[in-house]
């Protein structure tokens, strides 16, 4: 739909990267989600709900999307792919057999689209923008989970490779096996998080870090009903479910919550926001 716009007042469109589930299934089991649903989705439904997420993000951003690959049904989780700084790309290096096949793709993907590519060491297992995650308040400041997922070492990485404060968190509950399931930095500094997720060292580095009227805790049915997986474009907040506790404190800090149900990719162990990436994650680096 065309908007009429002054000239005056340039709006800058969000930009995000998403890749349809043609192939998506549970066909192995890597995380605690997916045990009980090995062949128990079906594409109708899990096209449907992926579907209706991309719409409703192309209502508040640019959306590309990245050719899916037979073979690899966990290619849809495009937050996987890497990591995005500036025009920098940071390829991940999956921990387990079944996703490396994905890194070829992404490295070609964001290659062809005038990305500078920046390998950390080879032998650091790291899943990119599912385990690392921008600060939306302050400025070159990235939350990296490790534990299940990423090794520690990536943090190390790159805090050099791109000259960035990190702020390592330990993850301790396997059911929240990637940091985006379970902390989300929002617009103004704010951040959803469980904070049954983390170590207590974490925790205590999550409340040193950001100021108390900033952080809003889930609780851990909101958790298990994916609301951190939650995708942030301005003051919208696209997730799952919310739950009324959550969504009137959201609403209290002037977001607008959108619900998109997406039970069929959470059998698998993902929800809205790690079927997204966004593109330009950190502008004027
Ligand atoms: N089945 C996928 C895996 O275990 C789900 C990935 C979800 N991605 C995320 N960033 N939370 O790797």
């Amino acid at each position: 739909m065309a908007e009429t716009m002054s000239p005056a007042i340039e709006r800058t469109v969000p930009r995000v990267l998403m890749c349809a589930p043609t192939f998506f299934e549970v066909s192995y089991v890597i995380n605690p989600w997916m045990t009980d649903h090995v062949h128990d989705t079906t594409s109708e439904r899990s096209r449907r709900q992926w579907d209706a997420l991309r719409d409703t993000v192309s209502r508040h951003a640019d959306v590309a999307l990245q050719p899916a690959a037979e073979g690899l049904p966990d290619m849809c989780f495009a937050a996987n792919a890497g990591l995005v700084f500036g025009n920098t790309f940071v390829p991940s290096r999956f921990r387990y057999a079944e996703r490396q096949g994905e890194e070829a793709h992404a490295r070609a993907w964001f290659s062809r689209h005038g990305f500078d590519i920046v390998d950390i060491a080879e032998d650091v297992f790291f899943e990119g923008a599912g385990d690392a995650l921008f600060d939306r308040g302050v400025s070159r400041r990235l939350w990296m989970g490790h534990g299940h997922r990423s090794d520690p070492a990536a943090a190390s990485e790159l805090a050099t490779r791109l000259d960035i404060e990190v702020i390592p968190l330990k993850l301790a509950d396997p059911r929240f096996y990637h940091l985006d399931t379970c902390f989300c930095p929002l617009v103004d500094g704010y951040t959803l998080y469980f904070p049954g997720a983390f170590d207590a060292a974490s925790l205590a580095s999550i409340e040193k870090h950001i100021a108390p009227h900033l952080r809003i805790p889930v609780s851990e049915h909101d958790a298990l009903d994916f609301a951190c997986n939650a995708v942030n474009l301005g003051k919208v907040v696209i997730l799952n479910r919310a739950g009324p506790d959550l969504r009137s404190r959201l609403e209290g800090a002037g977001f607008m919550l959108i619900e998109v149900a997406l039970d069929e990719f959470m059998k698998s162990g993902g929800a809205a926001k790690c079927l997204t990436l966004r593109l330009d994650e950190v502008t004027g680096v």
